[in-house]
C-alpha cells in the first residue's frame, strides 16, 4: 500500500499536524509506504483556467510542486488529506493545488461528463476547528471542509472512506485518547475492500 498524505496546516504542532502523525505512524506499522507533503511549503502558482490541460493532458504552466504532488497522486493507492477550518472551507493554499491538479484527477468523456481518474482508490479526511462540537458540523464548519473536499474526491474517482473532525481546538488543543483511536481505526479502514 503506497500513501500520500497532504497536510495544507501550516502548524507542525497544531490539531492537524498531530492527527495526521498518528496516522502516518498507524500506516507505516502496518507495511506501507508514505509520501508526506507540507502543502504550505510548496511553490504552486493558481490556476489560469486557460483549460489547455483538457486536450493537452498536462499544465501549461511551468513546472511547480503542482505537478510533483499529481505525480505522487498518481503512484499511491490512497490518499489523506489534513485541512484546517478557514472560513468553513479549506486552506486557499490546498484548493489552489487542486485546482493545478484538476487535469490529473478528472477527464471528460466524450459528452463534456466528468470522467473520474482514480477509480478504486480511498481516501481519508481530517478537518479541526475552534468552533466546538457539535457546532463545527451543525454550522458548516468543519463540516465546510469535509463538503468541498468530499466533492473534489467523488469527481476524481476517490472513496472517502472516513472523515474525523475536531471542534474545540481553542479550548482543548490536545487529542484524546479517543480522537487518537479513531484516527487509527480510520487509516485502517484503507486496506478494507
Ligand atoms: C484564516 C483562518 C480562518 C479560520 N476560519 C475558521 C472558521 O471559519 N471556523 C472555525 O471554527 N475556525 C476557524 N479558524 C480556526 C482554525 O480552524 C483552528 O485554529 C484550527 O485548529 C486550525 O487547525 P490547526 O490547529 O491544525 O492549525 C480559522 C483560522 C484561520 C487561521
Amino acid at each position: 500500500m503506497k500513501i500520500l498524505i497532504l497536510n495544507s496546516s501550516p502548524r507542525r504542532h497544531g490539531n492537524v499536524s498531530k492527527m495526521l502523525e498518528v496516522m502516518r505512524r498507524e500506516a507505516e506499522e502496518k507495511g506501507a509506504e508514505v509520501i508526506y507533503v507540507y502543502v504550505s511549503e510548496l511553490n504552486v502558482r493558481p490556476c489560469i483556467g486557460c483549460m489547455k490541460c483538457r486536450s493537452a493532458l498536462r499544465c501549461c504552466l511551468p513546472e511547480d510542486g503542482a505537478q510533483r504532488v499529481l505525480q505522487a497522486v498518481k503512484e499511491v493507492d490512497a490518499l489523506i488529506i489534513g485541512a484546517p477550518c478557514y472560513w468553513g472551507n479549506l486552506p486557499g493554499e490546498l484548493k489552489v493545488l487542486f485546482d493545478r491538479m484538476v487535469y490529473g484527477l478528472m477527464g471528460e468523456n466524450a459528452w463534456g461528463m466528468p470522467l473520474p481518474l482514480h477509480k478504486g482508490k480511498k481516501a481519508v479526511v481530517v478537518s479541526a476547528s475552534t468552533t466546538p462540537f457539535p457546532f463545527n458540523i451543525l454550522y458548516n464548519q468543519t463540516r465546510g471542509v469535509v463538503k468541498a473536499l468530499k466533492e473534489i474526491l467523488k469527481w476524481s474517482g476517490f472513496k472517502l472512506v472516513k472523515a474525523i473532525e475536531k471542534g474545540g481546538t481553542g479550548k482543548r488543543p490536545d487529542l484524546s485518547e479517543k480522537e487518537i483511536a479513531a484516527c487509527r481505526k480510520a487509516v485502517r479502514r484503507l486496506w478494507r475492500t
